[in-house]
């Protein structure tokens, strides 16, 4: 890890009104569709530094003690910098402040940073969404040069 520094940091959870950091939830999933069908529900965090926005992350509780991180995402010049960490520190965070019993994470079988990332987390493969791309995506995603298919499901318990 480099020696970027994490200390000035601050993380909220964005308030109504203000403005969705939607150039940031788009790096992690393309459509902006599918971005507002999970808003709704879920509660989208901040990680600003100095004043910017550095990081995004939306928590939905899903019922069952369980809640899912929805959408994670980080500045694409800070990235590999120890931001994503922090976002899903705090995540692990909150959920055991509302008493959740498990958190679960879906990225694409194409995501291999992300799923390295997750697993170093303390996240476990729980399950796969097969096809779960190519039925709800109208464009066809590629990542490490492995087109985006299916939806690994991982889970973590708190
Ligand atoms: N490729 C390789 N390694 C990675 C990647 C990657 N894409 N992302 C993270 N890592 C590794 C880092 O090297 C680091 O490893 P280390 O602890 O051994 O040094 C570790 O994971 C922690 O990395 P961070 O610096 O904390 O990660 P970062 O700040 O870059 O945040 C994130 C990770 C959120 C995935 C960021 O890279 C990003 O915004 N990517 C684009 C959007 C995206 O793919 N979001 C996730 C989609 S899934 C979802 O949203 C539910």
């Amino acid at each position: 890890m480099s020696q970027y520094p994490l200390s000035d940091l601050t993380f909220k959870s964005l308030s109504e009104g203000e403005e969705i950091p939607y150039s940031l939830l788009l790096l992690a999933d393309p459509s902006k569709e599918m971005i507002d069908g999970y808003l709704g529900p879920s509660q989208i965090y901040i990680a600003e530094q100095g004043g910017k926005i550095v990081g995004t992350m939306v928590l939905q509780p899903l019922g069952n003690n369980l809640i899912e991180i929805k959408n994670i995402a980080v500045l694409e010049e800070l990235q590999g910098k120890g931001i994503g960490k922090y976002l899903i520190e705090n995540a692990i965070q909150i959920a055991r402040e509302m008493k959740m019993r498990y958190i679960q994470i879906g990225t694409a079988n194409s995501s291999i940073g992300q799923l390295y990332l997750y697993q170093k987390m303390g996240f476990e493969i729980e399950g796969v969404k097969r096809n779960y791309f190519t039925d709800n995506y109208m464009e066809k995603i590629y990542e490490n040069g492995i087109e985006a298919k299916h939806m690994i499901m991982l889970v973590k318990l708190l």
